[in-house]
């Protein structure tokens, strides 16, 4: 069976971290086109730091990071050490990587790979701000006609926000960008926090991660620690949220999750709100249908998701 070429833009960040464990494990059938960074949790130079030392410790040296862009596109960057830590990797001794960041601008990157493939023939993965990639479709409108879809983690309705009372943090950092990726035609499933935080990292699956044994699965599991603390305190939860390689397990096992094709527009002028995403699931009033544009996950098999990433990092013994 062909491999499904994908490019993943990420933050990380701990969830982010996992997600590339999963990612990396699938490689039979993933072309993992190349990694690209953006500010997000933390600045830059740390995210693209970050996926680096997840590819040496999987030993997957040959996948090319390239660093994106440095802020959003329309305010400061606000990351979130305080969920992260400050180097983004809490659990995780992090050092300067052997292996070299790529030269060319990750949104560069982007740009030439997917003029580079057939129409409709790329996923895009996103865990970060969609900075990246909407500087992307700004600059070369024609590389949306390449995307197969875009899997995104980010948003929230029943579940309405992680970072400020409305928003979640990927769109809440970058609204501007996630308005342009919403609004550019291009097909779009989005994880939000409805889903991710019924897939909680209990102590009962972190144990199961550590029985797993290898370097991977522990620095998994020392991840989850501090990163399920955080979450585990603030919402008295047995565990924090896996957000991010929800992701990653749509994209190898879509009939784990249950979405909705409908409408999602993104707050990007009240203060009070910014980044909220107002997801039209029961399709309002007629006369005020707005245009569907992305496929909503509410339902998800959380075991069937901790199953599948059992079995990611079992590949690495
Ligand atoms: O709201 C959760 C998202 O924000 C995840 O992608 C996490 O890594 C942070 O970036
Ligand atoms: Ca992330």
């Amino acid at each position: 069976m062909a491999k499904l070429p994908i490019i993943i833009d990420c933050d990380p960040g701990q969830d982010d971290a996992i997600m590339l464990m999963m990612a990396f494990s699938q490689r039979d059938k993933l072309d993992i086109l190349g990694v690209v960074a953006v500010g997000g949790n933390v600045p830059l130079d740390k995210t693209g730091r970050n996926a680096r030392i997840i590819c040496e410790l999987t030993g997957h040296t040959d996948i090319p990071v390239y660093a994106g862009c440095v802020r959003p596109l329309a305010r400061d960057l606000h990351t979130a050490v305080e969920v992260h830590g400050e180097e983004g990797m809490s659990g995780v001794d992090v050092y300067e990587p052997d292996m070299p960041l790529q030269k060319k601008h990750g949104v560069d990157f982007i740009i030439e790979t997917l003029r580079a493939h057939k129409d409709a023939e790329v996923v895009l993965v996103i865990t970060g701000p969609m900075t990246n990639l909407a500087t992307a479709f700004t600059q070369a409108p024609d590389i949306k006609s390449k995307i197969k879809e875009i899997v995104l983690m980010g948003g929230g309705r029943t579940i309405v926000g992680n970072v400020t009372p409305s928003a979640e943090y990927n769109i809440y950092a970058d609204p501007h960008a996630a308005d342009i990726i919403y609004k550019s035609g291009v097909k779009t499933v989005t994880i939000g926090l409805d889903v991710t935080h019924r897939v909680l990292a209990s102590k009962a699956r972190v144990q199961r991660m550590k029985s797993i044994g290898n370097k991977v699965a522990v620095t998994a599991c020392n991840i989850l620690g501090p990163y399920s603390f955080y979450d585990s305190d603030k919402y008295g939860t047995d565990g924090g949220p896996l957000h991010d390689p929800c992701t990653i397990a749509y994209v190898l096992d879509p009939g784990l999750f249950t979405t909705k094709f409908c409408n999602l527009e993104v707050e990007t002028g009240s203060e009070l709100t910014l980044g909220h995403t107002s997801v039209d699931f029961w399709h309002g009033m007629p006369e005020s249908e707005r245009p569907k544009n992305t496929h909503w996950a509410y339902e998800v098999d959380d075991d069937g998701v901790y199953d599948l990433l059992y079995r990611c990092l079992e590949t690495f013994s």
